[in-house]
């Protein structure tokens, strides 16, 4: 079969995933253009410009490099129908965890401050609390919310989940869905950890009326999408103290332009987009698994649903 590359990355970056999918599927032609008349049968992607899918009539799989797909969704120029598959990799399960591990430990054992106060030469010892007294709502209990739930919980944290479903979490962990639910769950945490897809139902899901509901001086982890956060909500209850201390890693416009009010902000620390970068070691064989599952006519794993929207 004859797969397309398709992606908004630097030349390298695009050599090397081209690398690592030529050697993962040697039965099957990479091509990093169209030619003409040549069909193509599955595109691998990565953040692909709006309109390079188009026009593509034999297309039967378009598998994403990346976990979210929520800008490839939003391409209308996609051709209906084709099956959307996602990149699910424990090995990017695992650094969200770690990142999620790292952010909720730092909030915990004031690490964060401890670093402003290396700035100012200001020695000073902060009150040192258990992990068992902090509560962590981690939002979404998908691929990277139940990894980051799992760490935290063998920590010794006291975790909570909120999902759109209603089921079974793991033991000891305390899995809400639905609107009321979640309200009535914040006024007792200290950390949220956000690990939602980006859909119409959770854009701009953390605004003020979310950020009213905390206590006073609660945390906020932004893990996710930038879009999933009011930003002049967010600075706001920051501004007043609501919100103690808020960890992006994600932003609406990214790169963060170097004007943002999040750059030199006290509460903000930050990080460019890298709490779980795609694994390409593990990746490009789970791609080309899914590649090989069309071609031998099996069941494709990892499909988006069009209905909910991840
Ligand atoms: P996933 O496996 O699809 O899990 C999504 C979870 O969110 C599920 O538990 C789902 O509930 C829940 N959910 C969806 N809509 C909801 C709603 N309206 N209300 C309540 N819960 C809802 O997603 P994932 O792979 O874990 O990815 C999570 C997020 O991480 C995505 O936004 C992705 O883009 C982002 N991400 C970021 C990075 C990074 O480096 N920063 C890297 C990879 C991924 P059900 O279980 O009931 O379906
Ligand atoms: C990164 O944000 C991803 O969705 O893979």
């Amino acid at each position: 079969m004859n797969i397309l590359l398709v992606g908004t990355w630097e030349d390298a970056e695009r050599d090397a995933w081209a690398a690592a999918l030529s050697a993962a599927m040697p039965q099957h032609r990479l091509l990093l253009a169209r030619e003409p008349a040549t069909p193509i049968a599955a595109a691998v992607v990565a953040n692909p410009p709006p309109g390079s899918l188009q026009g593509l009539p034999g297309l039967r799989l378009i598998q994403s490099l990346w976990a979210g797909v929520d800008r490839l969704m939003g391409d209308h120029t996609l051709p209906s129908g084709v099956p959307i598959a996602r990149m699910v990799d424990p090995a990017m399960n695992s650094a969200m965890a770690e990142t999620a591990l790292w952010a909720v430990l730092s909030l915990h054992r004031g690490f964060f401050q401890y670093a402003q106060q290396q700035q100012r030469r200001l020695w000073q010892v902060l009150p040192q609390r258990r992990a068992d007294e902090v509560n962590v709502l981690v939002l979404g209990l998908g691929q990277m919310g139940r990894a980051a739930a799992q760490r935290l919980q063998q920590q010794g944290y006291c975790v909570a989940a909120w999902r759109r479903e209603e089921g079974a979490g793991e033991p000891g962990l305390v899995v809400h869905s639905g609107m009321p639910a979640l309200q009535a769950a914040l006024p007792a945490v200290q950390v949220v950890v956000n690990l939602l897809p980006l859909t119409p139902e959770t854009r701009s899901l953390l605004g003020a009326t979310f950020f009213s509901r905390l206590p006073q001086g609660a945390a906020i982890v932004n893990l996710a999408r930038g879009a999933h956060v009011v930003d002049a909500d967010l600075l706001a209850a920051l501004d007043s103290g609501r919100v103690g201390h808020a960890v992006l890693d994600v932003f609406q416009t990214e790169p963060l332009p170097p004007e943002h009010r999040y750059w030199s902000h006290p509460g903000v620390t930050l990080l460019p987009h890298a709490a779980a970068q795609t694994d390409l070691r593990s990746a490009a064989g789970i791609a080309a698994a899914n590649i090989e599952a069309l071609a031998a006519g099996r069941p494709l794993a990892n499909l988006v649903s069009s209905e909910r929207g991840y």
